[in-house]
């Protein structure tokens, strides 16, 4: 096992019901199968990360099949690397950590997530798997202890990164192009702030390296009004826009265009 104590950083073994250190700071584990390493002095807010609204809008959504090409291009990508151990940062409710341990059943697979919500319900999605409530900003396995990393749609503590990466292994990076969503936001907003798809490169540490990148995009027709409000609810767009703009979105059918980014970042 690669976790280790997030009070101080020695390896955790399995105890009954939990985990501990040898100094025994002791974790149980949840009665849905995932293990809270998110000690009360890490936290800056009572329940931090995305809320119980934001966690069910992504998860009806998702499980709509609408991003279903998305995820299943970024299960490829990462078995292709083989990775014995993985990880996926900011996992969410868990729906491409799913689609990743399904196409990597020997390995050793990880998710956290800073949200209680979301982690609840994402250990339902594969058992097998090790689901933490942790920070990115700490994450409790060893330094240099994962072959992969996934980080989909997320923040991403860099640092971390270079930290728990084995030499060779690297980060798959899934996010948005500046044109994803583009009609969803020209009807939000009078004037669409552009988004620059290629910023996260330039917070790419000394001893990591882009290795390659590719997207996928198509229009995604949104019919489904209950579709169109899951979509906002599950985005910033969801609070930002005003209420008359949200409501109009949600109203009327429109098309859509899905455009995303992979990037496979090496630890050299
Ligand atoms: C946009 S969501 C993406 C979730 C999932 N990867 C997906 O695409 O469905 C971003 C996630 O990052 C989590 N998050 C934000 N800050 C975090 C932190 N410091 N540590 C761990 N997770 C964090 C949020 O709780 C949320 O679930």
């Amino acid at each position: 096992m690669s976790l280790i104590c997030p009070i101080c950083q020695a390896p955790l073994s399995a105890v009954d019901n939990g985990l501990a250190c040898p100094a025994n700071h002791r974790f149980d584990r949840a009665r849905q199968g995932y293990y809270n390493l998110l000690p009360v002095q890490h936290k800056n807010s009572r329940d931090p990360g995305d809320n119980q609204a934001m966690v069910e809008a992504r998860r009806r959504f998702l499980d709509g099949g609408h991003y279903a090409p998305l995820a299943k291009r970024l299960a490829e990508l990462a078995a292709e690397r083989s990775p014995r151990t993985w990880l996926d940062i900011g996992c969410g409710e868990g729906y491409y950590t799913a689609q990743l341990a399904e196409l990597l059943p020997d390995a050793d697979g990880y998710a956290l997530d800073i949200s209680r919500e979301a982690v609840k319900r994402a250990c339902k999605r594969a058992p097998q798997l090790s689901w933490l409530v942790a920070s990115m900003a700490r994450v409790p396995l060893a330094d240099e202890s994962c072959d992969l990393l996934a980080s989909v749609f997320s923040p991403l503590d860099w640092q971390e990164a270079l930290r728990l990466l084995k030499p060779g292994g690297g980060l798959l990076r899934m996010g948005p192009t500046r044109v994803h969503l583009m009609q969803l936001r020209q009807k939000l907003y009078d004037e669409v702030r552009d988004y620059d798809d290629q910023k996260h490169l330039e917070l790419i540490p000394a001893g990591m390296r882009l290795a390659h990148s590719e997207t996928i995009s198509f229009p995604l027709p949104l019919a489904d009004a209950h579709a169109r409000a899951d979509l906002l609810a599950m985005t910033p767009h969801g609070w930002r826009a005003s209420a008359e703009r949200r409501a109009a979105v949600i109203a009327e059918s429109f098309e859509v265009t899905i455009s995303i980014r992979y990037d496979w970042i090496e630890k050299i």
